[in-house]
């Protein structure tokens, strides 16, 4: 590969990672802290109780209390995100 081409690689590579390591980590931190009540199926069950952007975030965080969780609140954000990407979609 050129060097310019081997370089502007690098460059996307280097922007495009934050989502991506957001998204693993939310991912890790679930399947860490999130699995001792209830699996992912709580998230797309089909009388799930969560219905708006609020109610997850409250759920989350009341979630991560009852687990025990000591998450920042970025780490909490990207949970929340992330659920809503992946089953919610509001
Ligand atoms: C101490 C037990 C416990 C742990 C640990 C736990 N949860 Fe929960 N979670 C519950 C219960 C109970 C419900 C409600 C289930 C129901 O309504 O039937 C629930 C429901 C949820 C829902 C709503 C699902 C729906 O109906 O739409 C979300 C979102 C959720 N939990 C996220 C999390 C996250 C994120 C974690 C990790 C921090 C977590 N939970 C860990 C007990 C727990």
């Amino acid at each position: 590969m050129p060097f310019r081409q081997f370089l502007l690689a690098a460059v996307i590579a280097t922007v495009a990672l934050p989502a991506v390591a957001a998204d693993i980590n939310a991912r890790r931190l679930i399947t860490d802290d999130c699995t001792g009540c209830h699996g992912n199926e709580v998230f797309s069950r089909q009388d799930r109780t969560v219905s708006s952007m609020p109610g997850l975030k409250a759920r989350v965080r009341n979630c991560t209390a009852v687990a025990g969780a000591d998450w920042s609140s970025n780490e909490m954000q990207a949970v929340v995100e992330y659920l809503n990407e992946r089953y919610y979609d509001f």
